[in-house]
């Protein structure tokens, strides 16, 4: 008797996640960066393959290990972030869990930069917005998902990322729930969608199944 696999709700689609912090150097010893650990995106990427997905992870410099099997990516930059992304802009699904740097220096020093007297400053420039990019070229039937993380305001400044953006749904994020936040192995997120608003509570790997499901059963 033969037994047919068990097909899962992405079985036969593309699917990229983008995890962690981009890294903006200023000089070769300093960058700017952010906390972000990776975890939500690699859960994420874990999810969508158990669910039946050909996933390919584009991460930044992570503090958890990458899930084996999964195709992976290392980036450093935003740029670098941008140029990988384009390769897949034709994914049948997009996922932004990436914590993008917002700016990046106006000068890349090529030598390490001395302590000088009194004050210095950095002159800092805006990056590319991949997921607006993505958002403004989307095909027909790609489903586009971010991420927000606020501080304040959280559904409103969310709904707004969502709507200028042009994403399908937003995955957002407070940093100021007990259980969530960068390095945690929970959290609490709203999934946020066009009409729609739901919550999810728990470890990270939970919830990415449970995020997933609930899009695309
Ligand atoms: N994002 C992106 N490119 C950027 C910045 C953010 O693709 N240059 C994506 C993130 O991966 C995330 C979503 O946009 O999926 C929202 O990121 P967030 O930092 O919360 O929002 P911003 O639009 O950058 O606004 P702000 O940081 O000012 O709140
Ligand atoms: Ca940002």
């Amino acid at each position: 008797e033969i037994i047919g696999s068990i097909k899962g709700p992405l079985e036969g689609k593309k699917v990229i996640v983008t995890a962690g912090p981009t890294r903006e150097h200023i000089d070769p010893v300093r960058f700017i960066s952010n906390p972000s650990s990776g975890k939500m995106g690699v859960a994420m990427a874990k999810a969508a393959q158990s669910l039946g997905a050909d996933v390919t992870l584009i991460h930044g410099p992570i503090s958890v290990s990458k899930p084996e099997g999964i195709h992976s990516i290392n980036i450093t930059t935003t740029a670098d972030l941008f140029e990988a992304v384009k390769e897949y802009r034709d994914a049948d699904v997009i996922i932004m869990a990436a914590a993008v740097s917002d700016f990046t220096p106006t000068e890349i020093h090529q030598q390490k930069v001395k302590k000088a007297e009194g004050e210095n400053s950095i002159g800092l420039k805006r990056t590319q917005d991949i997921l607006a990019w993505l958002g403004e070229h989307k095909k027909e039937g790609q489903v586009l998902i971010g991420f927000a993380m606020e501080t304040e305001n959280l559904i409103e400044n969310a709904t707004s990322k969502l709507k200028k953006k042009n994403a399908d749904w937003i995955i957002a994020n407070s940093l100021n729930d007990k259980d969530a936040g960068f390095e945690a192995d929970t959290n609490t997120v709203h999934l946020l969608g066009i009409d729609s608003d739901q919550e999810f509570q728990g470890p990270k790997k939970d919830i990415a199944i449970e995020i997933l499901n609930t899009i695309f059963r």
